[in-house]
């Protein structure tokens, strides 16, 4: 396998595959957890029926696997051989500029219940967001961690973390075509039942 990369890569690290397993696990754990809560209400009852509660609490737990996959990422690369061609600081920086601001202008702009899979535990947003950063990319907090990612290998500059930088990508595409269908369901369930209530009344 070494020889496929060039020497560019260290496949023999197990820290590779440690931050490859975080990766792949953190979108995966979320989303069936999110569907569990939204057909069985399992985080809710766990929390003695208080949604918000059960939220916070899922947030949480997202935020902190995300922490730990990104120290998990950074350790990888320590490991991994440093290749000058790959050491670009400043453009590393651009990227954490440009993936920070997407990541922290979503946040606001959706609050934590809205950034933390609210929508699954029935706390909905009003009305969607348009405004920026979502006037820019569907998905912001995405493609703005994914920036970061990027940012983090060519600072360290280590090719290791382009490959992973790639796999992160891949995920977070695979979870927009399970997420954005879903969420826009829950979304035209409302509208269809704010509809019949209004017949009704
Ligand atoms: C997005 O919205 C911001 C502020 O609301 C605005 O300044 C910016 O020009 C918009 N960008 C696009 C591409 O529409």
């Amino acid at each position: 396998m070494s020889q496929l990369t060039g020497g560019l890569i260290d496949f023999s690290q197990n820290s590779l595959y440690f931050s490859a397993l975080a990766i792949a696990f953190n979108p995966t754990f979320w989303n069936i957890v999110a569907r569990q809560e939204y057909h069985n209400k399992t985080l809710t009852r766990l929390f003695n029926g208080n949604s918000l509660r059960a939220c916070y609490a899922l947030a949480i737990t997202i935020f902190g696997l995300g922490l730990f996959r990104d120290a998990l990422y950074e350790r990888a690369l320590r490991h991994q051989p440093f290749i000058p061609a790959y050491h670009h600081p400043y453009i590393a920086y651009v990227l954490f500029a440009i993936g920070n601001t997407l990541v922290l202008t979503s946040y606001y702009a959706l609050g934590i219940t809205g950034t933390f899979l609210g929508d699954y535990f029935g706390i909905l947003m009003d009305e969607p967001v348009t405004g920026f950063p979502f006037n820019i990319t569907g998905a912001p907090m995405y493609w703005g961690s994914t920036m970061s990612f990027l940012g983090t290998s060519l600072l360290y500059g280590r090719p290791a973390g382009v490959l992973l930088t790639t796999q992160v990508f891949l995920v977070y595409l695979g979870a927009l075509q399970f997420e954005d269908p879903f969420t826009s369901q829950i979304y035209e369930k409302r509208e269809r039942e704010e509809q019949e209530g209004k017949k009704t009344k």
